[in-house]
């Protein structure tokens, strides 16, 4: 079997540069979260949804399998699933294998190895299936490939609660971008999060065995390798919060001590507990996402949870 064709669009080196400097040298210091995602960090992240603090993953995936018939009738036959991240192949079996003849899947993801794999895998599972990946950031506009295979919907799928990563403003911005890819009467499936105690949010971000840690503290592992900078990890710490008022899990990189890091040339001051942000998580009520989805021009068709209404996983349809 050969590799799938690929559109390739991966951001470069400058730019992840450019982001992190910026975000290095503002007063409250921030890492944008999508560079937590190098091969390593994909890997941690897969170890992540196994852990059993970890409830997102498997709430979503046992809604998925026992509401599987019924998300495909709603989804509707011939489809294009375009999946925005490549990261849930579990889930998006489930979904091939109910969905009434899909014309298409289109896995898109800024990590072109991840990409790749994912990609290689569903096109040697559904061999009469053309799979069509799209290497892409995409938070910004980027083109379905031409040939849809004559698919009378375009159904975006977005699991994992990874709205839930961008802020409210920006999720509007993001799905709004998503809504015109899909079209009137087009739809986008999506994990979602609820609002939950701290209980059960806090250890789900820092678990016993340490891997969100690792996941984390990657990120500087990385930006050393990739950006060249000196960065001691091992004087960097993780650390989560839950941020009842904002409703959101928030991920920081503590620096352990008064310590100077060199980026392309620029010295980098952190003073001993400074934080670095890495990652918001937010964690919706549920008319408080209708909202989010209202503004981006969708609205909510059908919204399927589990038992303990932890985790939902709903079908809009934009207007
Ligand atoms: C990808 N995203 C939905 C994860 C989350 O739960 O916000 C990323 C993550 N961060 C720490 N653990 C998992």
């Amino acid at each position: 079997m050969h590799a799938p064709r690929l559109q390739d669009l991966e951001p470069s080196v400058q730019s992840f540069l450019d982001d992190v400097l910026e975000g290095l040298t503002e007063d409250e210091k921030r890492i944008p979260c999508k560079y937590l995602y190098d091969a390593r960090g994909s890997r941690l992240f897969d170890a992540i949804c196994d852990l059993p603090e970890y409830y997102l993953t498997r709430t979503e995936l046992a809604i998925t399998r026992d509401r599987a018939d019924d998300i495909a009738a709603h989804v509707g036959p011939n489809a294009a699933l375009v999946e925005y991240g490549s990261g849930s192949s579990t889930k998006t079996r489930i979904l091939l294998d109910h969905l009434d003849r899909p014309a298409a899947y289109v896995p898109v993801d800024i990590s072109r190895d991840h990409l790749q794999d994912a990609a290689r895998r569903i096109a040697g599972a559904y061999p009469g299936l053309p799979v069509l990946p799209v290497c892409a950031d995409f938070v910004h506009p980027f083109d379905l490939p031409a040939d849809l295979n004559g698919a009378e919907r375009v159904v975006a799928y977005f699991p994992g609660s990874t709205i839930g990563n961008f802020g409210p403003d920006e999720a509007v911005g993001l799905m709004a971008g998503i809504a015109e890819v899909v079209g009137p009467g087009g739809a986008l499936l999506l994990g979602v999060d609820l609002f939950k105690s701290a209980d059960v949010l806090v250890p789900a971000y820092d678990d016993a065995a340490g891997v969100t840690n690792d996941f984390n503290t990657n990120l500087l592992v990385r930006i050393n390798r990739e950006l060249g900078a000196n960065f001691d990890v091992e004087a960097f710490r993780h650390v989560a919060e839950f941020n009842e008022a904002e409703t959101r899990m928030e991920m920081y990189l503590v620096s352990e001590r008064e310590q100077t890091v060199l980026l392309d040339g620029v010295e980098i001051d952190f003073a001993a507990g400074e934080r670095v942000h890495t990652e918001y998580s937010y964690k919706y009520r549920r008319e408080d996402f209708a909202e989010i989805a209202a503004a981006a021009g969708f609205s909510v068709d059908t919204l399927w949870t589990d038992d303990r209404d932890w985790f939902s996983v709903q079908l809009l349809v934009a207007d």
